[in-house]
């Protein structure tokens, strides 16, 4: 048989049996001294777009059936599924994109494995003849290989599954930023990997939801979750009722976005910390005791009942807002200008020039910005770069006219404004 995953599966890394391995050293933007204060826009969706309540007894039909489902609180729990089954652990080594958050590597972390980083092209596409190279030089059995289409824009593994099958690896296709639920799939996306993960919370006003799909149900036979206690069902529900309440924008009185730049660009910033650390384990962001706790029902609920095409519409909207206001402010780029038919973007990635002063400005003003400083550390030059330039800014379907207006009036004024040393 080509792959013998279901032979590894059941194959659990036991505590304190960890050998050494090639440890990976992790570069961790620290920005305690910084003092950034709390986002005034969620960067995820908070409040949940119902479809008319006619439609709630019957959901969207389901693309697949259940069964090759398994539900979990987050992704990086569905991708640890995903790893054991394909045998990665002490003895099988995970080939992973050097452009990632922590919670990508954790779960193999989790399970004792190396992990090799393989280099990504400006595009985040992988780099297919440095993969080549990097197979080569492997010495242990590589199991699989993990392949993520960022920020929603579906790329084409095609090529990479086929290369998968050669050299007797699994495709896992991380659909963490895709629209993907069990009744909806985004274009092109979970329809070449050998397992397929994804993390509905992401899109849907939901406390958690990571999922795990596999064409082919009975490689998901050995996956076993536990339903979450009541008592967290209970504590789910009370935090959606409050995050629903939304948050508040600067009021009138508040000053404005100019005085604010006005007083940053006077006083000497604090860049916080940048050092490189070992790790050998995952980070606090991996719970081993959540790991099979399955997701809340009422998030599914959320996922089932939202509606999808106001989901997409809004999200589509609002990317093309960042994209028209990017189009004329200096020191920054649009990672991906064209918007593909389709496609439902996860977030706006915007490549910036000056993370220092920028960046820092902006997280001052209060907007809503993610960025994967913290990553392990390789010799892929495109993620070395965008681990500090690259921002992902929110483009959510709960995001409303006047947080869009806030958002892109304080990010134009701050990348124009004249910055006194400038890096
Ligand atoms: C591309 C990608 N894959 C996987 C994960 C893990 O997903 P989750 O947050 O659902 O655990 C993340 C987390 O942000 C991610 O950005």
């Amino acid at each position: 048989m080509l792959l013998s995953w279901l032979a590894a599966a059941t194959v659990l890394e036991r505590p304190g049996r960890r050998r050494a391995r090639s440890a990976l050293k992790f570069l961790r933007f620290d920005p305690g001294s910084c003092c950034f204060p709390s986002p005034l826009v969620s960067p995820l969706p908070e409040t949940p777009a119902w479809p008319s309540p006619a439609r709630w007894s019957t959901p969207p039909a389901r693309y697949s059936s259940a069964n090759h489902f398994r539900h979990f609180t987050r992704g990086r729990y569905a991708l640890r599924e995903a790893f054991r089954l394909a045998g990665i652990g002490r003895h099988g080594v995970l080939l992973a994109p050097a452009y990632h958050c922590v919670t990508m590597l954790d779960p193999a972390l989790a399970l004792a494995a190396d992990i090799h980083l393989y280099p990504l092209q400006a595009d985040l596409s992988p780099d297919q003849a440095a993969l080549e190279s990097l197979l080569a030089s492997i010495q242990k059995p590589v199991k699989a290989l993990l392949a993520t289409h960022y920020f929603g824009i579906a790329q084409d593994f095609s090529h990479l599954k086929a290369w998968c099958i050669d050299h007797d690896i699994a495709l896992i296709e991380d659909c963490s930023h895709v629209l993907l639920t069990e009744r909806f799939r985004a274009s092109g996306t979970g329809i070449h990997g050998h397992f397929v993960t994804a993390s509905p919370y992401k899109f849907f006003a939901c406390a958690d939801g990571g999922l795990l799909y596999a064409a082919d149900a009975q490689r998901l036979d050995p996956v076993a979750t536990t339903p979450a206690p009541l008592i967290e069902e209970l504590r789910g529900l009370k935090n959606a009722v409050e995050r629903s309440r939304g948050r508040k924008l600067p009021s009138g009185s508040s000053p404005s976005i100019d005085e604010r730049l006005e007083f940053l660009s006077a006083r000497k910033l604090d860049l916080g910390k940048d050092p490189l650390i070992d790790r050998d384990g995952p980070s606090s962001l991996f719970s081993v005791a959540a790991a099979t706790t399955s997701s809340l029902r009422s998030s599914r609920f959320v996922v089932d009942h939202s509606s999808i095409d106001d989901n997409i519409r809004r999200r589509r909207e609002n990317y093309q807002r960042w994209l028209r206001t990017v189009a004329a402010v200096p020191n920054c780029h649009a990672l991906f200008p064209m918007l593909p038919a389709d496609c439902t973007p996860y977030m706006f990635p915007l490549h910036i020039d000056h993370p220092n002063p920028h960046f820092h400005w902006l997280k001052h003003l209060g907007v809503p910005i993610w960025r994967w400083d913290e990553m392990a550390s390789s010799t892929c030059a495109i993620s070395l770069d965008y681990r500090l330039h690259l921002l992902h800014l929110p483009c959510h379907q709960a995001l409303t006219e006047s947080q869009m207006d806030w958002m892109t009036a304080a990010f134009e004024k701050t990348l124009r404004h004249v910055a006194k040393g400038v890096q």
